[in-house]
């Protein structure tokens, strides 16, 4: 459906959004991927922006995280964080995101020598920058890998504490199977006396019980949660104590999370009364942005208008920037309908 002054954009390009569950690192498209290892004197084991795209194709969350944390390795500088941060939100404004709580993992950077304050320096300077540019709403979760012991999640919030005042909350990815939640229960506790907000990875490839136990960790949202759609009381339990799932339709569907998303339970759940709500997870690696997500839903209008509501809702922003997103997806929901 035609929207506003320009006749191409549709229904879902302008529908104002919330993108909750967004790697920066996983942000990075192919050329500026070879840029930046061109100018840090990085090897990457792809002979063009081509060739790694022809890449692009996994088993599972194992295989993709291989290609994820190489592609990583060319991230060196200040600059390299700041025009990342400042591509990504760029790209987001013109898909029609009004707030991003993006996610970046610093630990494999500060093996790499890289100083934490030029990680987030970086990427905190474009999120400022990008606010009074095209006005979106920037803020920055970090992430602790569990592939990694609970000792260093924890040395991570000290290495982190300097910079308190600037980050939103704390977030736990990277490899799940065998890696539970319950294994970072003090680095939650630890993230939640400090004042963090608190996301985990769970139920991606995991069990719905590591759903349970990141709930039981006092999470506050759970990044992807698919497989909670399959365990009718622990979908009670999420609608019951109004935890939002942050679903990456695409990155299910690449990672063979799904294997269809005409089948996707993200409408289910929403049925159910969970707050569901669409995302893109790691873009170029996926195949799309966040519209193009919402696209692959294959959706009516007014339900996807409601997910994007969701998104709003289950955002870590002050009362009245959740009700201006809301009332922003009701009115174009009104205009368009
Ligand atoms: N899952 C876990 N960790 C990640 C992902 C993901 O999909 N993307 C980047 N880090
Ligand atoms: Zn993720």
């Amino acid at each position: 459906m035609a929207t506003g002054g320009d006749p191409a954009a549709s229904f879902v390009d302008t529908l104002p959004k919330a993108e909750l569950h967004v790697h920066l690192e996983g942000t990075l498209e192919p050329e500026d991927m070879f840029a930046f290892a061109a100018r840090n004197d990085v090897d990457l084991p792809w002979a063009s922006p081509d060739e790694l795209r022809a890449a692009y194709s996994y088993t599972g969350l194992d295989r993709f995280l291989e290609l994820y944390y190489r592609g990583c390795t060319v991230l060196r500088r200040r600059a390299d964080f700041h025009e990342l941060t400042a591509a990504y939100l760029r790209r987001a404004a013109a898909q029609g995101v009004r707030r991003a709580e993006m996610f970046v993992s610093p630990q494999s950077f500060l093996d790499a020598g890289v100083p934490v304050a030029d990680q987030l320096g970086g990427v905190l300077d474009a999120i400022a920058e990008a606010r009074t540019d095209t006005g979106i709403d920037g803020a920055l979760l970090v992430i602790a890998q569990r592939h990694r012991s609970e000792a260093e999640a924890l040395e991570l919030l000290e290495v982190l504490a300097p910079h308190r005042e600037s980050l939103l909350g704390v977030g736990l990815g990277g490899a799940e199977r065998g890696n539970p939640p319950s294994r970072f229960a003090r680095f939650f506790a630890d993230a939640r006396r400090r004042g963090y907000r608190l996301t985990c990875h769970a139920g991606e490839e995991g069990p719905p019980e590591y759903v349970r136990e990141a709930l039981d960790c006092g999470v506050e949202r759970i990044d992807h949660g698919y497989t909670a759609a399959g365990d009718p009381a622990l979908v009670a339990r999420l609608r019951d104590e109004g935890v939002p799932l942050t679903m990456c339709p695409l990155s299910n569907l690449r990672l063979r999370v799904t294997d269809d998303l005409s089948t996707y339970p993200i409408a289910a759940l929403h049925d159910a009364g969970v707050v569901v709500t669409v995302n893109s997870d790691d873009p170029p690696y996926f195949g799309g942005y966040v519209a193009d997500n919402y696209r692959a839903l294959g959706l009516p209008d007014p339900t996807l208008a409601a997910l994007a509501r969701n998104g709003f809702t289950a955002s870590f922003a002050d009362d009245a920037t959740v009700a201006a997103g809301r009332r922003a997806v009701d009115d174009h929901l009104a205009a368009c309908g």
